[in-house]
Formats: C-alpha cells, structure tokens, sequence
C-alpha cells in the first residue's frame, strides 16, 4: 500500500461539484480489506464482471491496492457503503520515441453504477484526475478506453494503436532466417524472476508502451490462484540470444478443440531485439495439432506476416485505437521524446480545459532532441489537444489530421510535421489496464 500522506486528495472542485448532487467524493483506503472489497465489487459490477470472490479481492488488493482510489458514495442508497461510482490512478512510465520514459497519469476503473448514470458523475471523477494530475506535476494523463466516444471530450485522443493477429498456423512455414540463440521453456514462477528486467528492456523499444506493475506479472503467469484451469494452462518460454542472454519471452496457452486441433492464444510475447523477436514467433507457429495462433493488442506493424511463407495466412482485425493520451503540459510531452529530424515549427494548440493551450516553437537539432518555449509569433500549425495527442508519439501522421480538416497550417509546415514526429516504430501499447 502507499503511504497515506504520499496520496493526493480527492480533487477539492469536484468533491464540491458532486456534494452538491449529494454525493460524497473520497479516497478508498486500500489497507481496509472492507472498504476495498466493496469498491472492487462496485469496479468489477462497472465492467459486467463477476462479483469477485473474497480470494480474488483480496489477491487484486495486494496487486492494485497502491494506486490512488477513488469512490463516489450516495448517502440515500439502499447499500451507501458500496461507491455508486470508481475510479484509480497511478504514475506509470510511458515509453516515448527515442527508447526514453515519461511520467504519465494512469487512469483506470471508471465506472458508474446504472443506478447514477448521465448526470455527469464521470465527468467530475475524469476532470478531477486531470487537475490532480497537474497538480502533481504530472505532464500527461493515459488510459485505455472501453468506447472510443467518452474520452476524447476530455482531451484524450488516441496515441498508440493495437490490432489482433491470427495466423492459420497450418498454412504457414517459417520464412525467416534461422534465429541465433535458443528457447528454453520456463516454469511460470521461474519466469516470474526473470520477466521484470527482460520486459523493462524491451518495453523501452516501441513508443506508446507502458510500464507494467508488479502483480500484472503475478497474474498473468497465473501465480495468484496457482490451482485454476486457467493458471495450470499457461506456458512460458524464455529465448537467450547466442552469448545466453535473456532477450525475450511469451506467455500462452493453448485451447484444444480436439485432439489434433486447437488454437495458441498468445498472451504477452515481448522482445528486446529482433532476434528474440522472431525465435519467440518460430517457437510460437512450431506447435504442432494447433490450427490457429491468436495474439491480441499486437503492433499493427508486426513484421511477422514478412516471416512466413504464406503472408495471407495472417489476418488482423480492424485498425484499433488503444492508448488515449492527454496532454497536460505541452512543452514537457514534446520536450520528453527525440524527433527524425532537424526543424523549426511553431503550433498554435488550443485546449479547451486550458491546461496546453498557447503557442509554442518545437526545435529539434539532427541528433533529434527537443527545444520548446512559448512564442507570440504566427504559427505553421494550428492544432487542438486531441490532435496533439493523436501526433505526439507518431501513431498518427500531422497531414492525416489536416486531411481531416482537424488540423490546419501551410503546406510545408504540415509536411515537415510528418518528417520531424515520425517514429522508429509504430507506436503500440500491448496490453489493458
Ligand atoms: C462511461 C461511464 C463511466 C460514463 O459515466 P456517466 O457518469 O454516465 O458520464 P457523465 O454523465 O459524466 O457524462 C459525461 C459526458 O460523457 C458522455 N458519455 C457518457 N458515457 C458515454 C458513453 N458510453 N458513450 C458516449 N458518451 C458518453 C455524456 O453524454 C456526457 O457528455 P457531455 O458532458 O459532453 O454532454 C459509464 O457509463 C460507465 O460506467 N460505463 C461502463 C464502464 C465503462 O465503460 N467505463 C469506461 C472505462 S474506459
């Protein structure tokens, strides 16, 4: 648990906003396995969950139990002590291009009972986060979005995309050189020694990444109910390149349909080079009696389809958005990550919620770094902070935007735009939170 005196107050406004709906606006202390478990409950209920059992609440306490939780309380419901309303947050580090991090205010779990909804209880709980968040001097806000149409009111726009990869596994041979190194099987709990230093290496490489907490590996290798059907399915591998050096992993299971048929579910592959990269695909197509491998939230710029013998063996669902990013303070976003080349642009960025709106000149020299400072001068680009958002880790193209009609500037300056923001790789967050 974080200590209590280290976690901001419920924000002052919107404690007063929702008190004058008769509501009480609070932090949850997580060291009350009884406050907990009903702000869970209320949490879990918010997303069509099943009501957690005491095992699971008390297993997402210790996994979760350090964010900043919040819950909205009304007083005249038939059961106050469950919040008609959740949310949590937490300082995450969110990889920008140039294999750097920025701090960024997490949001998760916002929920609003049926009971309370349309009556502009998320939008207090969502602006309340943004002033904390600036507050704390906290750059940026992220979150992942359960609809595309709820966020973007509030400045988030979407930053980083992820699609779903399906390979028809039987249609394909490996068509990529053969990898240096070997893959090792690991127990789920030995991998759990591992994961953290091979993950926070290799979360470094791809822009729109987000650090991961300690009790998301615990979960994922199902070492939090070690005896379910679920935990007992998951497989681990490990892949050491040729001086035996941990370089990547993938976590999965597999779901038999019948004997000789069945599909890969790929939880998390991640790699810190291209090597493990594609030993960790070849052992994952190498399963034999399997139909199907299926990995979610994949980059939409996997360069598998160029590994394997058959391309159209591989199909991808449809393009979707998946990290939302809200720029709080322009210069530090813009300031954190490198750039492709050297450039003078001035933006004009107009925030409704004021915090990023003014006109500022983005310098970057040839080794790709960044100098910001506010101006009076005309501006080449003219921008809101959803459009902001939408270019700033390069997911999406400035002329994109133009052609949009969402962004507006002169030609060269849009065109520069595009060289200058364009990333390494494609922007991609690999999973929920
Ligand atoms: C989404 C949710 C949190 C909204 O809560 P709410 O208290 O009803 O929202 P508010 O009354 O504060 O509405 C704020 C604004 O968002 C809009 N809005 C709310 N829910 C929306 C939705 N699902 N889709 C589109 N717009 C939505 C409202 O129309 C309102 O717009 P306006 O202020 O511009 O007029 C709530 O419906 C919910 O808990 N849904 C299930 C869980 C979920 O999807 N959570 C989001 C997790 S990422």
């Amino acid at each position: 648990m974080t200590e209590p005196h280290l976690v901001p107050p419920a924000d002052a406004d919107s404690v007063a906003a929702l008190a004058a709906r008769g509501l009480r606006y609070a932090l949850v202390d997580t060291s009350d396995a009884v406050a907990f478990a009903h702000w869970l409950g209320a949490d879990e209920r918010g997303f069509h969950a099943p009501a957690p059992t005491p095992e699971r609440t008390e297993s997402a306490r210790e996994r979760v139990g350090y964010r900043r939780t919040t819950g909205v309380y009304d007083g005249a419901a038939a059961e106050p002590e469950s919040p008609v309303a959740t949310t949590s947050s937490w300082v995450a580090q969110l990889t920008v291009p140039g294999g750097r991090t920025m701090d960024a205010w997490a949001v998760s779990s916002v929920t609003v009972a049926p009971t309370h909804r349309r009556r502009g209880i998320a939008r207090a709980l969502l602006e309340g986060e943004l002033r904390t968040a600036v507050a704390a001097g906290v750059p940026a806000a992220i979150l992942t979005a359960s609809e595309a149409t709820i966020y973007g009111r509030f400045g988030f726009a979407p930053a980083a995309p992820a699609t779903t990869v399906s390979v028809a596994r039987r249609r394909v041979g490996w068509a990529g050189p053969p990898p240096a190194g070997t893959v090792h099987f690991r127990s789920p709990a030995a991998l759990r020694d591992e994961v953290e230093e091979i993950a926070g290496r290799a979360l470094l490489r791809t822009p729109g990444e987000v650090d991961r907490w300690p009790g998301f590996w615990d979960r994922m290798l199902g070492l939090t109910d070690p005896t379910s059907e679920r935990s007992r399915g998951i497989r681990a591998a490990r892949y050491d390149d040729a001086d035996g050096h941990p370089r990547g992993f993938v976590a999965y299971s597999v779901q038999r349909t019948e004997p000789d048929h069945g599909t890969v579910v790929v939880d998390q592959l991640l790699a810190e080079t291209d090597e493990a990269y594609r030993a960790l695909w070849r052992f994952v197509l190498e399963h034999d009696f399997v139909d199907e491998v299926r990995a979610t939230l994949r980059s939409v710029d996997e360069p598998l389809r160029w590994m394997v013998s058959d391309p159209r063996a591989i199909t991808t669902s449809e393009y979707g958005d998946h990290l939302w990013l809200r720029i709080l303070d322009a210069a530090a976003v813009l300031e954190a990550r490198t750039y492709s080349a050297p450039s003078r642009l001035v933006l004009r960025i107009d925030d409704p919620l004021g915090y990023a709106s003014g006109t500022v000149v983005l310098e970057t020299d040839a080794a790709g770094r960044a100098f910001v400072h506010e101006s009076d001068e005309p501006a080449g680009i003219r921008l809101g902070i959803e459009e902001l958002g939408a270019i700033a880790l390069g997911a999406t193209r400035p002329s994109v935007l133009a052609a949009a009609g969402r962004l507006a500037g002169d030609a060269h300056a849009i065109r520069t735009a595009d060289r200058v923001f364009a990333a390494d790789r494609m922007p991609h967050l690999g999973f929920w939170f």
